[in-house]
């Protein structure tokens, strides 16, 4: 008999593709892409992470989803679950472990960052209704981070709408969320890259982004795109792995891994290609932004824009979308987890797991302000928990996903999940996930810890 999910199933392939993408596309595709991009050297950068993105990102998807398929329950005893049936050691259920954790240290972050958003989608909202303008951006960004009781509520706001769909469920709440939320976002996004066309500067900003400068391509070039390609994948913390237990049977791993892997890229360059016009446009160097890149640079422009207000609401009101669909798959693995382990509903658990990971969240809105004196290895505490989690933490998840997936994984396991892959392509993606992805994120992981 065909196993399912005690979660929930999504109801169609559609289903399954907008909820992965709205988890990829994030606060990583619209802040990050951008701003990395900006403090890498532009073109070197996006070259060095497109490749990273189909040699190593789509692989390792591929594995993740499939895991999950397989076993059809939350990581961790998804994971103990094909020990058993293949007879390999239990401690690759540790996998599922650095999941949740990284789950809940990137959440804890993720969240406030994302209360950012809502607040610039406030701000512009009001100016809508005759409320003071954002006449000096970097003024009231630092403003924003200086104060942690506002950056603390707009974080709880951010965490509350999170755990308000992961709280209803597969079915009517992650599903119902994205089936709305990802065609605006989508329609968002046109309407931005169509503005940044009628700049005149669309032409640099793509030369900026595409032009690689080899001269910029170091070390420290390969760890950031790296660490990106997992990061805008959501991939390395089992959340495609728990995406992939509610995964109907009959449809095709590689090919719908393909369109997320596809969708996600191709938002965060017209991403850039919606940004980089209006900052160079108004006269703002591209290089060396910084995370604060949109906060202080995009509502210069939109001061000075006609019907800016609006763009500024779109333009916010995209990215705290767009953030909303990735958090509530940050959310997920650990509440199934939760859920799994017995003796709480769905909503206490999902509540549970919000309240630590707000609870967290604390530590970087303090670094902001009070504890910014607070550093380690040259970052303040928000940037250290950055980087044990997207630096480390999910390219060892995502090495061991593609170690245990080519090697300790029964090939008819592969074969079943991955029916209908031709055989060339099987065999490509299997030596890719048992040794050229694990050698380069080895090689990447080194370079970060030596
Ligand atoms: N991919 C999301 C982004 O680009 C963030 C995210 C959601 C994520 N779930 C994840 C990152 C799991 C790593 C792992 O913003």
């Amino acid at each position: 008999m065909e196993k399912t999910s005690i979660h929930g199933m999504w109801s169609s392939r559609l289903a399954f593709i907008l909820a992965a993408t709205g988890s990829a596309v994030g606060l990583g595709n619209i802040w990050r892409f951008p701003y990395l991009a900006s403090d890498n050297g532009g073109g070197a950068f996006v070259l060095v992470y497109l490749a990273c993105i189909f040699v190593v990102g789509l692989p390792v998807l591929i594995a993740e989803i499939l895991l999950g398929r397989h076993g059809r329950r939350s990581p961790i005893n998804t994971l103990l679950d094909l020990t058993r049936e293949t007879g390999a050691a239990k401690a690759w259920a540790g996998i599922g472990w650095i999941g949740i954790i990284a789950g809940v240290l990137i959440l804890s972050f993720y969240s406030v960052v994302g209360g950012w958003t809502l607040h610039y989608a406030w701000l512009y909202l009001m100016q809508l209704f005759g409320g003071a303008p954002i006449s000096d951006p970097g003024a009231t960004f630092s403003a924003l981070l200086a104060d942690p009781v506002e950056l603390s509520l707009w974080h709880a706001a951010f965490m509350l709408v999170t755990v308000g769909v992961v709280a209803l469920g597969v079915e009517k709440g992650l599903e119902r969320a994205v089936s709305f939320l990802m065609p605006a976002l989508f329609l968002m996004l046109l309407l931005l890259v169509g503005y940044g066309a009628t700049t005149g500067y669309l032409g640099q900003a793509a030369a900026f982004l595409f032009q690689p400068d080899w001269s910029k391509v170091s070390g420290g070039v390969f760890v950031a795109a790296l660490g990106q390609a997992f990061f805008t994948l959501s991939l390395g913390m089992c959340t495609m792995m728990t995406y992939g237990a509610y995964l109907p049977k009959n449809v095709s791993i590689p090919k719908t891994g393909a369109v997320v892997a596809v969708a996600d890229t191709g938002v965060a360059l017209l991403a850039g290609l919606a940004i980089f016009p209006i900052v160079i446009a108004f006269g703002i160097d591209p290089a060396g932004g910084g995370p604060g890149l949109i906060f202080t640079s995009l509502p210069l422009a939109f001061n000075a824009m006609s019907m800016g207000v609006v763009y500024g609401l779109l333009f916010f009101g995209l990215l705290f979308v767009a953030a909303w669909t990735s958090s509530i798959s940050l959310l997920e693995p650990a509440t199934a987890y939760m859920v799994e382990r017995g003796r709480t509903s769905r909503r206490k658990a999902a509540l549970t797991m919000a309240g630590v990971c707000w609870l967290l969240g604390l530590a970087s809105v303090l670094s902001l302000n009070l504890l910014s004196h607070v550093r380690l290895l040259d970052r303040d505490i928000m940037g250290l928990i950055e980087l044990v989690a997207n630096e480390l933490m999910l390219p060892l998840g995502g090495l061991l996903i593609a170690l245990f997936t080519g090697w300790a994984l029964k090939e008819s396991i592969l074969r079943e999940q991955l029916k209908g892959m031709s055989p060339v392509l099987f065999t490509l993606w299997r030596w890719l996930v048992r040794v050229i992805a694990p050698l380069l994120v080895l090689a990447v992981l080194l370079n970060v810890l030596l």
